[in-house]
């Protein structure tokens, strides 16, 4: 294993560290089924290939791979970034409209696993069901990797950490407080933080809670890595002393048709400067993206010195090529 746990952010890694990371032909369906060390895998290797590509050197760790990536949401960042993060990895990345596949209409999923597998090396996938995916990877027996379902979005909540310890240069004992929707982010974002050891509050009107059963696995998981799990409905409560306050949209993908009584729902769980004054003065501003001003973030917030939006979307490509790297490097 890489010890990376203990160095947190320590050397380079180079192509056949990949292979003692031991994560070759596994799935990423949620943070929850990673170990300690897989966490601090991804974040070292996503390290070395940020600095790589800073420095522009080529590293095709994924000559002549091709990953087929299925879509039946809409994307940018993680679209983009999968896609040219397989080219900057030297391999090649197939963008398929779930509605253009046969799995639109009607295919089974178990034969559309057998059948892609045949052709490709890896398989990332955005859709509703979650259970869809947890079939795709069963019935493919290559990696195949979550890149949002309605119950969780890891990538991205593994992204969010990597950029944390960036900024923080720990995450251990950190406090995240979410706020807002109880939604595949927040239920990403327990499991992660959970896992790490980081304490985690989040904060969401009565009725739009985190799934009970993420909320089990990450009080689980905090037991276990010494930190703390807290649901609660209020947002000041949950903000108070924290180092990272978090937000996502209050009505997401699918879920359109709700839009106006969630608006209603969600009033007083915006991220605004009365509630920034409540985290410890050095907190930082996350945010997946796309946001919507106004609404769970206001603009001065989001726009602000302690926002790292951006630099969270910067780091979908380095942490996307760390998995794909991992998952399908075998060199
Ligand atoms: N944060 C995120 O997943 O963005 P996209 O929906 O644009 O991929
Ligand atoms: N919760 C949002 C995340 C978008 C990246 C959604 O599912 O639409």
């Amino acid at each position: 294993m890489l010890a990376a746990r203990k160095k947190e952010f320590a050397n380079e890694l180079d192509r056949t560290d990949i292979r003692k990371a031991g994560m070759a032909g596994k799935d990423l369906l949620s943070v929850h089924d990673l170990s300690v060390d897989e966490v601090y895998a991804i974040f070292e290797v996503a390290k070395t290939l940020k600095k790589k590509q800073q420095r522009g050197e080529e590293h095709h760790w994924l000559k002549g791979k091709t990953l087929g990536m299925i879509f039946q949401k809409s994307s940018t960042r993680t679209r983009v970034s999968f896609e040219v993060g397989m080219w900057q990895l030297g391999g090649t990345a197939l963008f398929l409209n779930a509605n253009d596949l046969q799995i639109g209409r009607g295919e089974p999923v178990k034969d559309t696993a057998r059948v892609l597998a045949r052709y490709l090396d890896g398989i990332m996938i955005r859709t509703y069901s979650h259970p869809d995916v947890m079939d795709l990877a069963q019935y493919a027996d290559i990696p195949v990797v979550n890149g949002l379902t309605d119950l969780l979005h890891p990538c991205q909540a593994l992204t969010d950490l990597f950029t944390a310890l960036e900024h923080k240069g720990t995450l251990k004992g950190l406090k995240m407080a979410y706020l807002g929707d109880g939604n595949n982010m927040a239920n990403a974002l327990l499991h992660a933080c959970a896992k790490v050891g980081m304490n985690i509050a989040v904060a969401a009107p009565i009725g739009y809670e985190p799934h009970p059963v993420v909320v089990a696995e990450a009080q689980h998981a905090a037991l276990v890595h010494g930190s703390a799990v807290e649901i609660v409905n209020d947002p000041r409560a949950a903000a108070a002393g924290a180092d990272i306050l978090y937000t996502d949209v209050w009505t997401s993908m699918g879920q359109e048709t709700e839009q106006a009584i969630r608006y209603k729902a969600f009033q007083g769980f915006q991220i605004n400067r009365e509630i920034m004054a409540l985290a410890r003065p050095d907190a930082i501003v996350m945010h997946c993206l796309p946001a919507h001003r106004g609404e769970e973030i206001t603009e001065e917030v989001l726009e602000g010195p302690q926002s790292v939006v951006f630099d969270e979307a910067e780091n979908r490509l380095h942490v996307q090529k760390a998995i794909l790297a991992l998952l399908m490097g075998d060199q």
